[in-house]
């Protein structure tokens, strides 16, 4: 399955978000555990991320090989030195702002 059918944002808008569990029971009728079970990337409030901004960058660079992972762990840590470091990498923006409100 590809991620945005369940993962419906992750093209369009800043959340990837998550699926309703009533996609699951389309198949597994007795399923009912709560979705997400627990979070494995969180930033704090004060940063600004986009998933829609990164559709050009592939959810394996960040998220690696999820298929390949009995419980999705976390392969690129959300800090800001992996932001920067891959920013300087694709020449995209750097400036403090482009992540931070800074008294806007
Ligand atoms: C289109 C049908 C379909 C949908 C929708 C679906 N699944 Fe599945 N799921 C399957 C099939 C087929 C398997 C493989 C069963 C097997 O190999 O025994 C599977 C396997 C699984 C397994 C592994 C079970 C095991 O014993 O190893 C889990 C966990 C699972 N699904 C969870 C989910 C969750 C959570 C959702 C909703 C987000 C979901 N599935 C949606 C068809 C579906
Ligand atoms: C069948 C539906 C389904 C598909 C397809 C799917 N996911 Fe998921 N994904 C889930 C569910 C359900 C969870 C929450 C699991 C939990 O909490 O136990 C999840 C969790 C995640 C998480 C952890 C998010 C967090 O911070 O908590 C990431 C990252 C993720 N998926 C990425 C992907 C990627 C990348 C793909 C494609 C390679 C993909 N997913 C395909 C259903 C799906
Ligand atoms: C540039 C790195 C990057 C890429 C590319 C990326 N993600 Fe994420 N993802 C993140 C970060 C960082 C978070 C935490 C966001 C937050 O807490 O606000 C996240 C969170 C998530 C979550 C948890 C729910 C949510 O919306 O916050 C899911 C599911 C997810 N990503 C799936 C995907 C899928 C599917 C793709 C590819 C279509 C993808 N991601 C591409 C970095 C990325
Ligand atoms: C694997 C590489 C990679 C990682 C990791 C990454 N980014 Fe990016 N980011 C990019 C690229 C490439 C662009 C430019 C995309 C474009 O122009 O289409 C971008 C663009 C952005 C933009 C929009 C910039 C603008 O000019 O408006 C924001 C905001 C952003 N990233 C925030 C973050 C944050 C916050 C993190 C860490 C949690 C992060 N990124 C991690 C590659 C990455
Ligand atoms: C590409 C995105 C990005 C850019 C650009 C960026 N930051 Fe951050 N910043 C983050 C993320 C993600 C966090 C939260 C995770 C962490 O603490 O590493 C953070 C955290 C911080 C914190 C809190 C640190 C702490 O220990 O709590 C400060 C202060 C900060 N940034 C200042 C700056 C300044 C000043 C600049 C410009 C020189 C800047 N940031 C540029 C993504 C970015």
């Amino acid at each position: 399955m590809a991620c945005t059918e369940c993962h419906t944002g992750a093209e369009r808008k800043e959340a990837a978000g998550f699926p309703a569990v009533a996609k699951c029971q389309v198949c597994h009728k007795e399923y009912g555990a709560a979705i997400p079970s627990r979070r494995v990337y969180k930033l704090p409030d004060f940063v600004f991320f986009s998933h829609a901004r990164h559709v050009k960058v592939e959810c394996r660079s960040c998220h690696g090989d999820v298929w390949e992972q009995e419980q999705v762990t976390v392969f690129r840590a959300p800090k800001m030195k992996e932001c920067v470091d891959c920013h300087k990498e694709r020449h995209a923006a750097e400036r403090c702002n482009v992540c931070h409100e800074l008294g806007q």
